[in-house]
């Protein structure tokens, strides 16, 4: 397990500190729920804006790289400049207190903020040598990539084959569907309970099952990323531990993101955590990110560690 392969190593990312001070010649002007230095009129700048991140000592490839990441709803400031990767093959989960930005953040990831009226994104996401938030880049080709499963199961009004099925064929897939929902359906653990009776609706399943079927309708258009948010909070324990093994399982082939308000769970399912947190003003920002392992055991920030055994959030 990749566990393993950590040499545990604490450090402060090299870039944090830069990435603290903005150019002040050219930064555009704050959004009003940012405070204003009122000695030199330039943007107050947060002491503890930069990250401390754990060094990443596994040899892995990062599926998508993030600099000075923001997102902005209108004139609100959601999230503050979050730079870190979100290494491939891995399971990453998003930690922080109610409002802190976890889910726009997500949504950064397959450029799902833009469908929000007045939602707007600013920095770098690096997903294979591009620059998923740059305009030109077709939204819904990130979103095939990188798929979404949500809090709330939310399979269509139609049968489960056709559940599974559906995306694939908007997407002109033209092999053997039979064979890729069986597949679909089989990685997302859920082939099983359901083969015999793929006519039924989606909608006839228990909530658990649900979250498994659109968890197969998300792997079957293939993507590389999958995205969860929050996605075992409506479910009973087993369910939720039934969605947990398979997260791990799907590691193996995708790369993972999952938010999450369970810190067991964070400490179960994920190979690394991103620690966010919002101030005062709202902004959410990141903390600390690093090995889960390491955040868990030897957290770098004082606020993880108060977070971590609950003391606040
Ligand atoms: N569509 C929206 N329009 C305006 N503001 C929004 C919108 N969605 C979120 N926000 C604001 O952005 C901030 C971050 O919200 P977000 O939903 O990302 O937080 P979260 O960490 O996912 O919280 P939770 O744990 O409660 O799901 C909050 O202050 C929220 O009120
Ligand atoms: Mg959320």
């Amino acid at each position: 397990m990749a566990r393993n392969f950590f040499t545990l190593m604490r450090s402060s990312a090299p870039g944090a500190t830069a990435a603290a001070e903005p150019d002040r010649a050219t930064a555009p002007p704050p959004p009003p729920n940012v405070k204003q230095d009122d000695a030199g009129g330039g943007v107050h700048l947060d002491p503890t804006l930069a990250a401390v991140r754990h060094e990443i000592t596994e040899a892995v490839d990062m599926a998508l790289q993030l600099r000075n990441v923001s997102a902005f709803y209108g004139t609100f400031q959601a999230i503050d400049r979050m730079t870190m990767p979100i290494p491939q093959n891995r399971v990453t989960a998003l930690i922080g207190p109610s409002g802190c930005g976890k889910s726009t953040l997500l949504r950064c990831f397959n450029r799902m903020n833009d469908l929000i009226p007045g939602a707007r994104m600013e920095g770098e996401i690096e997903f294979e040598g591009r620059n998923l938030l740059d305009p030109n880049i077709d939204a819904v080709e990130v979103r095939r990539r990188i798929g979404m499963v949500f809090q709330k199961p939310n399979p269509f009004p139609k049968s489960i084959y056709e559940n599974v099925a559906f995306g694939a064929r908007i997407n002109g897939y033209s092999g053997d569907m039979d064979r890729l929902v069986e597949d679909a359906l089989r990685r997302a653990a859920l082939w099983d309970e359901v083969k015999d009776e793929l006519d039924k609706s989606g909608l006839a399943l228990s909530g658990g099952q649900q979250q498994r079927l659109c968890i197969a309708r998300a792997i079957a258009v293939q993507p590389e990323i999958i995205l969860m948010d929050e996605p075992a909070s409506a479910l009973d324990p087993v369910a939720t531990l039934k969605i947990e093994d398979l997260m791990r399982e799907l590691a193996e082939h995708y790369t993972i993101v999952v938010v999450t308000h369970n810190m067991q769970q964070a400490g179960r399912v994920s190979d690394y955590t991103a620690f966010l947190l919002a101030g005062e003003e709202r902004v959410g920002r990141l903390v600390e990110f690093g090995p889960t392992q390491e955040i868990f055991t030897n957290p770098l920030d004082q606020r993880t560690e108060d977070y971590i055994t609950g003391r606040y959030g």
